[in-house]
């Protein structure tokens, strides 16, 4: 296929309008590969035919979540950042237990943005169920969201590959995940019933504004694929879904003290952590 300049970026908008990732020219090649998939699968002849089938009759926006399963990058695994889960367990929690334990409180609402296929929101699961002794007398989501419908089926299985669990401590993987007979792991029931699985589109200001009243906010890894205006128009969004108090967790190359002053900086070893004050 060739792909004229103007094509490249009347697509390129197209994505960064509905779902906030930025696609500069050296993607080309990576975007014109999903593309390709998705006109043989409507039989569309050409990218022109495409561009105006994405534009005009995609109306309930069908099209663009089939491309966005393709174009998204899903890399994740158990205890990823393994150091900030170990911040967020010893101070964060613990103080944001200890204050709500003080005022009779036994709720804990926790956001994974961007779960991709579930083994964060899990993980953050099974740190709960470690660190929380009367975690029965507790009130506890973790709500999981992603965009990519594929990986948000996986996120529902719970059921992961050798891969995905391989940082995960031996203690905590004999209690949490069951093996099963093909090699895999099956997170554990009362486990897995601490996460609901829900599609979201951190670009959706409609969608952001339902989500309210988290104690934290998980989405790592997510925002270097957005660029400066809709990683600000994320995180500000953060802002309103936390509580007084509560936690954004970001990935560790991912500091947005550049573009909001709204949180202050707290450190946790080599990480970040941004608070609600
Ligand atoms: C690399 S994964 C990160 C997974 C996990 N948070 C971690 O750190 O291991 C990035 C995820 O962000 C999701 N994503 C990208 N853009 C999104 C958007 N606009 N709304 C929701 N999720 C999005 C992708 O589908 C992908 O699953």
């Amino acid at each position: 296929m060739n792909v004229t300049t103007r094509q490249f970026e009347m697509l390129r908008d197209m994505i960064y309008e509905a779902l906030g990732l930025s696609f500069d020219e050296g993607k080309l090649d990576f975007l014109e590969k999903r593309v390709e998939k998705r006109m043989g699968h409507l039989g569309v002849g050409t990218l022109d035919d495409y561009l105006f089938h994405l534009r005009f009759l995609d109306t309930r926006g069908a099209e663009m979540q089939a491309l966005a399963n393709l174009v998204t990058t899903n890399e994740t695994y158990m205890f990823r950042e393994f150091e900030q889960l170990q911040g967020f367990a010893d101070h964060c929690l613990d103080e944001i237990l200890a204050a709500k334990e003080k005022r009779g409180d036994k709720t804990l609402r926790i956001w994974s943005a961007g779960c991709s296929s579930g083994e964060e929101p899990y993980t953050l699961a099974i740190i709960l169920r470690e660190v929380i002794h009367d975690i029965e007398d507790w009130d506890i989501q973790i709500v999981a969201t992603d965009l990519d419908e594929v990986r948000l089926g996986m996120a529902r299985a719970a059921t992961y590959g050798p891969r995905s669990v391989r940082d995960v401590p031996e203690e905590y993987l004999s209690r949490h995940l069951r093996p099963l007979p093909n090699g895999e792991y099956e997170v554990r029931p009362e486990t897995k019933k601490l996460v609901e699985v829900r599609h979201l589109n951190l670009n959706d200001r409609s969608a952001m504004r339902s989500m309210r009243g988290f104690d934290f906010v998980f989405c790592r890894n997510v925002l270097i694929y957005f660029d400066d205006a809709s990683r600000k128009a994320v995180v500000d969004s953060f802002f309103h879904t936390l509580v007084k108090g509560g936690f954004l967790f970001l990935g560790h190359s991912e500091s947005v003290g550049r573009i909001t002053s709204a949180f202050r900086l707290k450190r946790l070893g080599k990480h970040l952590v941004y608070c609600k004050e």
